[in-house]
């Protein structure tokens, strides 16, 4: 069976800097509350005159440029969001002519803040049966246009961002181990956008009431995510034959500081191998595993052979690991 190789990672974030205390400054909230209960200190908001498409797009340049790859090489363009510029076209159509893929299938997946670890799955499935050669997965969010900046329960966790990667059928390091993806949708009103499909299509009321917002039951969500993420991973270290031992960093979807800690005691992984950035992003959705790993590979923490656990936990509610030799 052919193999699937993570080629190279891109990301992008948007300029503006929006800390903690400028919440305070319209919000009954504080930076302790904040920094205690998530370990968000700081994230980064859009500009006006972007779309998520840009930020995805800029993100899917860094990424060809870190893979050493350009347009002409990409088959397959797949991009994560639950923050689409529009409902239609999909998001992926928007970004594809700002790379030059005109002509390339292009679509979007919906698993929130699982989408890119879903997408890199969906990739490595194209690569290995030999349909792509290169397939550009993007996770691109802009969930400070998708929140109630009046609801405090959930818009101070949020941020924009982007992150990308290269899957190919060739590589000198990257490759993917293996996967799982989980589902239960028995649980989608634990963080859904109520109104602007076709449950509830818009009106006047679904304006007035605010229905076109996530919303978030987020403490029933915490309980579900540790067991969830430590489950996946435990499922797909079996499946491999590995133990614990076997991972060298976890770089997983940053939705609050303590989930990552339970989590990595459970998998009895040292806090140190865990890669966090949530401090100055927030939860980012789709863009936050990318965003995770292109920094710790700035810093030269990984090294060439490492195994790294993607694992990630979202709305759907959605959950899956990946795991890769690099
Ligand atoms: O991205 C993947 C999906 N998301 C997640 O997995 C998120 C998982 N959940 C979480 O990260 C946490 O549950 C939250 C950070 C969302 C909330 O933390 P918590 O410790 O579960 O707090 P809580 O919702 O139980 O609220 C505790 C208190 C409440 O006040 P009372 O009722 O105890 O008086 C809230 O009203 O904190 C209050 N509160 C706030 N206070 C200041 C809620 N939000 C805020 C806020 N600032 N922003």
């Amino acid at each position: 069976m052919a193999e699937a190789y993570i080629k190279g990672i891109g990301t992008y974030a948007p300029q503006r800097v929006m800390t903690n205390f400028d919440w305070e400054k319209v919000l009954d909230t504080s930076n302790e509350w904040i920094l205690q209960r998530t370990g968000i200190r700081e994230r980064r908001i859009a500009a006006p005159e972007e779309v998520t498409s840009d930020l995805g797009a800029q993100a899917a340049r860094d990424a060809m440029e870190a893979a050493g790859v350009s347009p002409g090489d990409i088959d397959l363009l797949i991009c994560a969001t639950a923050s689409p510029d529009t409902l239609l076209p999909s998001t992926a159509c928007w970004m594809q002519p700002k790379l030059g893929l005109e002509g390339k299938p292009a679509f979007d997946i919906s698993a929130a803040c699982s989408g890119f670890a879903y997408g890199l799955t969906i990739a490595e499935q194209f690569v290995k049966a030999g349909k792509c050669n290169n397939v550009l997965v993007v996770g691109a969010e802009m969930l400070s246009r998708m929140m109630d900046w009046e609801d405090r329960s959930i818009c101070v966790l949020l941020g924009d961002g982007a992150g990308a990667a290269v899957v190919s059928s060739e590589g000198d390091g990257g490759r993917i181990l293996g996967s799982r993806l989980h589902a239960d949708g028995t649980y989608a009103e634990l963080l859904w956008m109520p109104a602007g499909g076709t449950r509830m299509p818009a009106s006047h009321e679904t304006v007035e009431k605010k229905l076109h917002y996530y919303t978030m039951k987020g403490n029933e969500l915490f309980k579900i995510a540790v067991k969830s993420m430590a489950d996946v991973t435990r499922e797909l270290l079996e499946e491999l034959g590995m133990e614990d031992e076997g991972i060298d960093w976890i770089i997983p979807h940053q939705a609050n500081v303590r989930i990552l800690q339970s989590l990595a005691r459970r998998l009895r992984v040292p806090w140190e191998r865990v890669v966090v950035n949530i401090e100055r992003y927030g939860n980012t959705s789709a863009a936050s595993v990318p965003l995770a790993w292109k920094e710790a590979l700035s810093q030269g923490k990984i090294q060439r052979g490492d195994r790294l656990l993607l694992v990630t936990f979202g709305g759907g509610l959605t959950w899956s690991a990946v795991l890769v030799e690099w």
